[in-house]
């Protein structure tokens, strides 16, 4: 699709609320961590953020726009492994949204990031206040949260890469260039 200017027409993906939560969400996290051992208030704060950010994204998960929605980019695990071994043999389709693999990391990101605030505001409580088993179970998590942006970003880089397109550049601005031929709208 040409437009008259000769730039190819873009679509809309990601809505504002989708774009702004995902760059919040990675501003909170690296607060949190780098504010882990120094401060606990600026601590505290960015990790009840990163909570809150998750549960409204959950919420935006059944409310949102087309591409923000679970039933989207939820799949099942059988086309979570097929579209692995798409990958494999460099036949995976180009998704307009949140491919499979994507799909599942997310979902694993979300829980990841969460069950982190959640172990950290235990930490606060009387029950485990100065808890050694929940510092550790805290400590963990966030570790966990880390190798999997880790993975997140090797994902999003190699999806970039394959199909020719900046995806980091996509979050920001919620546009992509549209489906083409065999790929998944
Ligand atoms: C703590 C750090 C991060 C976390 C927890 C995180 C989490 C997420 C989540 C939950 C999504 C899904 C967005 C949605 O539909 O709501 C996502 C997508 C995405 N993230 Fe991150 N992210 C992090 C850091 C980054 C960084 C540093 C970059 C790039 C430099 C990045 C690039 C992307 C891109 C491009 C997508 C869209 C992937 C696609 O096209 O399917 N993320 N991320
Ligand atoms: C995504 C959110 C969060 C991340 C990434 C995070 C990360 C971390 C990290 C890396 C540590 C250092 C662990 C260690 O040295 O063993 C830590 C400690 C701690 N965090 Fe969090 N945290 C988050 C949320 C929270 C929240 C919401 C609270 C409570 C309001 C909290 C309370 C604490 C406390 C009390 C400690 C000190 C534990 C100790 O004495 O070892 N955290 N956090």
């Amino acid at each position: 699709m040409r437009t008259p200017s000769g730039l190819s027409a873009m679509v809309r993906v990601w809505d504002p609320f989708v774009r702004i939560f995902h760059w919040a969400l990675a501003a909170s996290f690296a607060v949190a961590w780098a504010s882990s051992e120094n401060s606990e208030r600026v601590h505290d704060v960015a990790g009840y953020a990163a909570g809150g950010l998750v549960a409204l994204r959950i919420v935006w998960g059944f409310v949102g726009s087309r591409y923000a929605r679970f039933r989207q980019f939820v799949r099942s695990p059988g086309t979570v492994i097929d579209y692995l071994r798409a990958i494999g043999n460099g036949s995976e389709r180009r998704y307009i949204g949140h491919n499979p693999a994507g799909g599942a990391m997310i979902l694993v990101l979300l829980a990841a990031m969460a069950a982190t605030a959640a172990s950290g505001s235990l930490l606060t409580t009387d029950a485990f206040w100065g808890s050694e088993a929940m510092q550790r179970v805290h400590s963990l998590l966030a570790w966990g949260v880390v190798v999997l942006v880790a993975a997140h970003l090797g994902g999003v880089a190699l999806a970039s890469l394959r199909h020719r397109e900046n995806l980091v550049r996509a979050m920001v601005f919620g546009v992509k260039r549209p489906a083409g031929p065999g790929d998944v709208a």
